[in-house]
């Protein structure tokens, strides 16, 4: 079976180790605003300090499109990630050519360096033979530890897989080790989480993971079509009208397959989605036609409690309500918080991911207690559909 190595099978002594990272972090006025993705990228690269390589940081942040935006620089970068591992990280002006190579020849074993942002040069995103080639004259070794930019087939991604020696990043090999746990090999029962606004994003997602769980817990807006093709009225609610049929044939596929679809039973209802709006619970026949459903109720939380108890695996994507603005929140964070308790129990194995997702969990204050919360947004949900990722499939060697 096709597998990727880990670190452990490189020998990087004083090499040239080309590392795919993906700092792309959130930043305001030049500070990272949220270093989660840069501290989980530090343990590979300390790994390879210690074990006297010489560290070259490859990244994209943003999308300057093959342009030098300076506002989309990774210079801020570099203290940001120096204070992760804790020594020293140079700066070259440049991911290719003579300032790249000027500040490579100079390092050291033991030595970190990160490169310019890559998506400066068009080659980056095209996947360029050229642009590869220059890339990985720069190195000996490459290891991949973006995960999040798996779903790009990119030069850096996947192109460079292909002419050096590859491996994945402690940050990678933790991602798909917690992935494959949650759908290709889970314990069994298995439950999943789908939120969010709309069912037409989510449409792959969904039929994706009705052949794969047991459970199929749908939250947020998306529920609210669900319920409207079941014949439910969802007053001034968010729904996809024109995707009822769409609903419902997802509906009748779980339904032969054997997954069962959970909807809210009650739900938390307000004139609109407003800071200090006034709300109130109500029976999810009873949405009165001049309110919008904006969390799931509290029946709906404690029977959500009785599910995963029974469940083995959960794997989240999405809040259940409008989680941004109190009080909406309230049904995300308990079941967030029961999630949490079960798995620290040792009865579930749980997996998050996705955008709002991590927000979600941080807000809850369990995000540490899940088994696994992944940093990718895009690159998740290309997984959550069943899609091969380019760079991982570029790391599997049989
Ligand atoms: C992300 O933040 O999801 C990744 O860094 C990918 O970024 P992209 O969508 O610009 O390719």
């Amino acid at each position: 079976m096709a597998a990727f190595k880990t670190l452990d099978a490189a020998d990087v002594k004083g090499k040239r180790v080309l590392v795919r990272a993906d700092l792309n972090v959130p930043m305001k006025d030049g500070i990272v605003t949220d270093a989660t993705r840069i501290e989980r990228f530090a343990p590979t690269v300390q790994d390879l300090v210690k074990r006297g390589a010489k560290v070259i940081v490859l990244s994209h942040f943003d999308r300057p499109k093959g342009k030098r935006v300076p506002s989309m620089s990774l210079a801020p970068l570099a203290p940001a990630l120096s204070k992760a591992i804790g020594q020293d990280v140079r700066f070259a002006d440049d991911c290719i050519g003579p300032q790249a190579i000027l500040v490579i020849e100079k390092l050291n074993d033991g030595d970190v360096a990160l490169l310019e942002n890559l998506r400066y040069h068009a080659g980056e995103e095209a996947n360029d033979p050229a642009f590869v080639k220059e890339l990985a004259a720069l190195g000996d070794i490459y290891v991949n530890d973006a995960f999040s930019a798996a779903h790009r087939a990119h030069a850096s991604t996947e192109g460079l897989a292909h002419l050096l020696p590859a491996y994945a990043g402690r940050q990678m090999q933790a991602e798909l080790e917690a992935l494959s746990a949650a759908l290709d090999n889970p314990k069994k029962p298995v439950a999943a989480i789908v939120g969010g606004a709309k069912i037409s994003t989510k449409l792959d997602v969904l039929n994706h993971l009705i052949e794969r769980v047991d459970v199929l817990i749908v939250g947020g807006a998306m529920a609210n079509t669900f319920l409207f093709a079941q014949g439910v009225a969802v007053g001034k609610s968010l729904c996809e009208r024109d995707l009822a049929d769409t609903a419902r044939a997802i509906m009748k596929k779980a339904q032969e397959k054997g997954c069962e679809i959970v909807l809210p039973s009650d739900a938390v209802v307000a004139d609109g989605l407003k800071e200090g709006v006034e709300a109130s619970f109500c029976k999810i026949t009873a949405v009165p036609d001049d309110k919008m459903i904006l969390d799931i109720g509290a029946a709906t939380a404690w029977s959500l409690d009785g599910k995963l108890a029974k469940c083995k695996t959960l794997l989240w994507n999405g809040p259940l309500g409008a989680f941004e603005i109190k009080p909406f929140d309230a049904g995300t964070v308990h079941v967030a918080q029961t999630a949490a308790r079960l798995t620290k129990a040792g009865q579930l194995t749980s997996v998050a991911g996705g955008g709002d997702t991590v927000a979600a969990l941080n807000a809850a204050g369990v995000a540490d207690d899940f088994t696994y919360v992944s940093t990718a947004g895009g690159a998740f949900l290309e997984w959550m559909e069943g899609k091969t990722l380019p760079g991982v499939a570029a790391l599997m060697k049989d």
